[in-house]
């Protein structure tokens, strides 16, 4: 089987990432604002990231050079609302009204992550962010501005991007570390995002019937280290309860009983309501976003040469796999099987929304020969081509990222984009765009759909 037909091929950003004009047009602080500027010594802020907000026709005209068939990119609640409540800001919502113009004008279908790392900051300092219910009901709030005002225009929503990730980072939270109840705020954070992305499912699905949203999960694949019973059970714990549990609650409206169970374990049962039941069944995922980079190899037995990628478990290196510059392995062949893994468990059609390779790179006489990139997309894409032979429902491939943006980790030193923006951490000159080799292999896959 090939691609279908109406394939999304596409490449994804992210408003922190990608926009800068951190406070401009009237945009609020946030909480991904809040994290850059902690590093701020060190690398680069999101007050300019890949200064998208003042590029704006420029990227969609590449994007059509390109050939893009969708691009997923994130509205900044805080550019909506700069308090997350209260008045909109008539010009957030114009910059966004008009890439989404730009984009359907040239056949390039939008797919809207609502909320990407970027809690607007007020909403930590008034209600400690989503520890508060009234976080939820604010969400929603927006979301449904979201749709009133572009829903028109926009058939792919997703609603919370890589929640997973978010409760294991305090400061993605606006959570601080040495709080006293931290653990317990973690978990009541999870328990009402998982509300708020319910909510936002069902406000959807009355007011665009025909929509199609879903939550946007983080999939690692984690392998054991060795086969020892105690390594085994660890690897599959840690897939089980970072990733197919959430996806659980957002595709069967349930909690995972083994998360309850840690919970209740743990001491960290949230407040739950007996209205909470009913709006997690309704507001269940019409299709799962998934973000696949990279396996991961973990260790109960052996605690030595370890490497911390901010999981509290013990990452080590797998002899089979190559590496590259921020220890993120290459297994392509891991992509297939987690489509498949996925689609087996939950039944519903799957989007990968990231998936990419990040290097350190330069300009070399005015180009960019990403080799790594384009032989990381065939790889991937031949995997993916695999998993629909074998009967997966894959309905898109969004590229991470379109051009090159700021890392959330590493600032701009870890470069993801088939574009190059010529700037450094600290040298923003004019974030002129250049194209990479990889750009001219996807487009031809494009052109082709497919290899
Ligand atoms: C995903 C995020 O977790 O990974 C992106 O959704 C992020 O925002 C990407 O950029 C890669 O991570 P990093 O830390 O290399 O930027």
């Amino acid at each position: 089987m090939s691609f279908p037909k109406e394939f999304l091929w596409g490449a994804a950003t992210s408003a922190f990432q990608y926009e800068g004009a951190y406070l401009e047009d009237g945009k609020g602080w946030t909480v991904a604002d809040e994290r850059c500027k902690a590093k701020r010594d060190i690398q680069a802020d999101s007050s300019v990231a890949s200064d998208g907000y003042h590029h704006l026709e420029q990227d969609v005209s590449l994007m059509k050079e390109l050939g893009l068939k969708s691009y997923r990119f994130s509205i900044s609640w805080a550019r909506i609302y700069p308090d997350g409540e209260g008045t909109i800001n008539s010009e957030g919502v114009a910059y966004y009204k008009k890439l989404i113009d730009l984009l359907v004008e040239n056949h390039i279908e939008p797919v809207v992550t609502l909320l990407h790392f970027d809690i607007p900051w007020a909403l930590v300092e008034k209600y400690e962010g989503f520890v508060s219910r009234r976080c939820i009901d604010l969400y929603d709030n927006y979301c449904r501005t979201c749709f009133k005002l572009f829903g028109n225009k926009v058939n792919y929503w997703l609603t919370i991007n890589e929640q997973n990730v978010m409760v294991m980072m305090h400061d993605m939270l606006g959570l601080k570390k040495d709080d006293p109840q931290l653990s317990k705020k973690l978990v009541q954070c999870d328990y009402n995002m998982y509300l708020a992305s319910a909510k936002a499912i069902i406000t959807c699905h009355k007011m665009y019937p025909n929509a199609h949203i879903g939550p946007c999960v983080s999939y690692p694949t984690f392998y054991p280290e060795t086969c020892h019973p105690d390594d085994v059970a660890l690897a599959y714990d840690i897939q089980d309860m970072m990733a197919f549990a959430p996806m659980e609650t957002y595709v069967y409206g349930t909690i995972n009983p083994m998360v309850m169970n840690k919970w209740i374990k743990e001491d960290t049962v949230p407040n739950i309501l007996e209205e909470d039941d009913s709006i997690l069944k309704e507001g269940t995922a019409d299709y799962l976003g998934v973000n696949w980079y990279c396996t991961q190899t973990v260790s109960a037995t052996s605690r030595n040469g370890s490497f911390n990628i901010g999981i509290d478990v013990d990452i080590k290196k797998n002899p089979y796999l190559e590496y590259g510059q921020w220890n993120w392995s290459y297994d392509p062949r891991a992509l297939k099987m987690a489509l498949k893994e996925c689609y087996v468990r939950f039944k519903k059609p799957i989007m990968i929304c990231e998936n990419g390779w990040s290097e350190l790179e330069e300009l070399c006489d005015g180009k960019v020969h990403d080799i790594k990139r384009v032989q990381y997309l065939h790889d991937h894409i031949e995997q993916m081509q695999k998993a629909l032979d074998e009967g997966v429902n894959l309905i898109g491939y969004q590229h991470w990222s379109f051009v090159d943006i700021l890392s959330s980790s590493q600032g701009f030193d870890k470069r993801y984009g088939l574009i190059f923006v010529d700037r450094d951490n600290f040298n923003i000159k004019e974030c002129q765009r250049i194209k990479k080799d990889s750009f001219y292999y996807y487009r031809n896959v494009i052109e082709n759909n497919g290899l």
